[in-house]
């Protein structure tokens, strides 16, 4: 018999490290997790199969078919956006070969138990392109049908998962009357920038929140490298992990879209230094601009309209961003540092 679990790509990232310790807290869930780099050794205690591997690989993902009963797949793994500008080629293996296996993978698993697998994608406000400053400041809160032409290959990327992921899901045929059995049931969500108390993003354009409040923290200078007038909008971790898991576990039915927006809060990079200059009274934030980092982020919204996963599946924030800051952010990242 094989045995039930969710499957975690990209498990040792950011919202993968979150994502464990969140569904480690019920004990009956099995986590197997796949990640080219190792967990953390606290993290790698949580999960009961932990596979060293990339999802490029198609032998690891058989492996895992042979041995579990997934019926959950959250898919985390991917080059983020600078990263993926420096190597476009291999930025579209991992993260559209990548995704297209994993796909595959989890049609395998919903034909072999006949359920449905749900398939849990997390894409970008960077499959939006602004064509200009002037066209973001009057746009306002974005819906997710409007510019829909990404400027970065990550971009592109997510916006293109997207698309596979509403073929996987309406592609195969019916094992039975019950409209999901045996299929891919995927959901996505366009998550805003993320910050996290506990860990720092790498490879991301959206790292300038983060990496603003950690170094502070740290007592180290920090060079922001767009302007202080930049505004996307951001979301702390713990609703970042909610909307995963409240995603996941609404009914199929309610669900009117593939992928749907979410915002929390949207900060322009100055407001960010402000308040964190104000908890770390000795920070040394100065702004070094780098054009083609900035570029990326100025074909970011300003906002995003989240009403569609509001009224379909109850999307509902915590953290605004005064209360990221002060009952997040600052108290868990002070004692963070003082270990
Ligand atoms: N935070 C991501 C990035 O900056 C966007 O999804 O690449």
């Amino acid at each position: 018999m094989r045995r039930p679990g969710v499957l975690i790509t990209g498990a040792s990232g950011e919202i993968g490290h979150g994502l464990i310790s969140r569904l480690a807290q019920d004990s009956s869930t099995t986590i197997v997790t796949l990640d080219v780099r190792g967990l953390e050794a606290a993290q790698g205690r949580m999960v009961h199969r932990e596979i060293i591997g990339s999802i490029t690989d198609t032998s690891a993902l058989e492996r895992i078919l042979a041995e579990f009963d997934i019926d959950h797949v959250y898919h985390l793994a991917a080059y983020l956006s600078t990263r993926s500008e420096f190597t476009p080629v291999t930025a579209h293996q991992v993260n559209v070969e990548g995704t297209m296996n994993l796909l595959e993978f989890a049609q395998k698993q919903a034909e072999s138990h006949g359920r449905p697998v749900i398939f849990l994608y997390p894409s970008s406000i960077a499959a939006y392109g602004m064509p200009d400053l002037e066209t973001k400041a009057k746009s306002g809160r974005v819906r997710e049908d409007e510019f829909n032409t990404p400027t970065t290959m990550y971009g592109c990327n997510k916006l293109y998962c997207e698309q596979l992921g509403r073929y996987y899901a309406r592609h195969y045929k019916q094992l039975s009357a019950e409209p999901m059995a045996g299929r891919v049931d995927f959901r996505a969500v366009r998550f805003p920038g993320l910050i996290s108390a506990v860990t720092v993003p790498s490879g991301g354009t959206s790292d300038y929140a983060p990496e603003m409040i950690h170094a502070a923290a740290k007592g180290e200078p920090y060079a922001c490298f767009v302007r202080p007038d930049t505004r996307i909008p951001f979301m702390a971790m713990p609703d970042a992990i909610e909307v995963l898991l409240k995603l996941a576990f609404a009914p199929r039915t309610s669900l009117t879209k593939t992928a749907y927006n979410v915002g929390a809060f949207n900060p322009s990079a100055d407001e960010v230094r402000a308040v964190v200059a104000k908890n770390f009274p000795g920070a040394d934030i100065s702004y070094k601009v780098d054009a083609k980092r900035q570029g990326i982020v100025d074909s970011w919204p300003a906002d995003v309209n989240d009403s569609a996963a509001r009224a379909d599946w109850g999307f509902a924030p915590q953290y605004d961003f005064d209360r990221a800051f002060s009952e997040y952010l600052i108290p868990m990242i002070r004692e963070r540092y003082a270990k």
